[in-house]
């Protein structure tokens, strides 16, 4: 079997145009221009490049991007004091954060002060706990990316063996409730989980999001299963790969996604359907704030 190669390039360009569309009606309804706020703190370089893709991307369907920019060393109530004012900012509908943070940064307490009306990430504790009972207004980006990309190829989930590799908050976690709301049977293996191989030979449906390059060797899957490749790793010599063995994996799944190209443009995609959506919201007689009386900063 050789397997169909996903082509997340050309799901996300879908989305895109499809957003631009969006963002043309509520502009002709509403003279509103939806707005996304992204701050970044320090310098690490692949958060520079997230950010400058996501910047682009809202250009590219007239969402207006505003960014600020925080040496490392900026003393967290200075974010957080730019976070209760973009809250209040009409002009804004979606404020993001890049992660990782500093490590001396309490990354709960910068999340949690985010509007979680305004929360297009989706990380905040409100929006957490909508994915868990099964009604997030903002799914996380990435997995909501995956479902997606499993969507425009048919894939059904219902009843289906699906395996998440990987427990982080921004993409396993969300990823298996999300599953899970889709009727799939998931089972989760994280950093700790003992012989890898025998959970993920079982997989229907394999998604993972480890951050190890070649962690997921053919033997481990099963022929014909989906393989959903979450990864991004920067190798020695400069080349970008999964945690997939792509040649070896591709040769005994149905369908795979490549990186790059498969689910990263799909997580950028996935962040401005959430800013459209909060717009929207926004623009709707009937809002309601779905988090006014929560309070906005969570102390340690
Ligand atoms: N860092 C890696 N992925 C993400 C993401 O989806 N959102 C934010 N804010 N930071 C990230």
């Amino acid at each position: 079997m050789t397997a169909k190669i996903i082509d997340g390039v050309a799901v996300a360009k879908k989305i895109r145009d499809d957003c631009r569309g969006r963002v043309q009606r509520i502009v002709a309804q509403s003279g509103t221009r939806p707005g996304l706020a992204v701050i970044i703190v320090g310098s690490d370089p692949a958060s520079q490049i997230y950010v400058r893709n996501k910047i682009r991307a809202c250009a590219n369907v007239g969402i207006e991007s505003l960014r600020f920019d925080y040496p490392a060393d900026v003393n967290q109530d200075a974010v957080i004091d730019r976070i209760t004012r973009l809250n209040d900012d009409p002009a804004v509908h979606g404020i993001l954060v890049q992660l990782p943070l500093p490590p001396s940064f309490d990354m709960a307490r910068i999340l949690h002060s985010i509007s979680a009306d305004k929360d297009v990430d989706g990380f905040h504790l409100y929006n957490v706990g909508g994915l868990v009972v099964g009604g997030t207004v903002f799914p996380p980006c990435t997995p909501y990316g995956v479902l997606k990309l499993l969507e425009h190829e048919h894939i059904a989930l219902e009843g289906r063996n699906v395996v998440v590799v990987g427990a982080s908050n921004i993409v396993g976690k969300p990823m298996a409730l999300m599953l899970m709301q889709h009727e799939a049977t998931v089972s989760i293996c994280h950093a700790k989980t003992r012989d890898l191989a025998q959970f993920t030979i079982l997989a229907d449906i394999l998604v993972v999001a480890a951050g190890y390059p070649n962690l997921i060797q053919p033997e481990m899957v099963r022929t014909g299963a989906v393989v959903i490749d979450v990864g991004i790793n920067r190798l020695g010599d400069g080349r970008l790969v999964g945690d997939v063995n792509f040649d070896g994996v591709a040769a005994k799944a149905s369908y795979i996604t490549p990186v790059p190209g498969g689910v990263g443009p799909m997580t950028v995609s996935m962040l401005l359907v959430n800013t459209i959506t909060s717009c929207e919201r926004w623009q709707q007689q009937t809002f309601v704030p779905i988090f006014s009386k929560f309070p906005a900063r969570v102390t340690k």
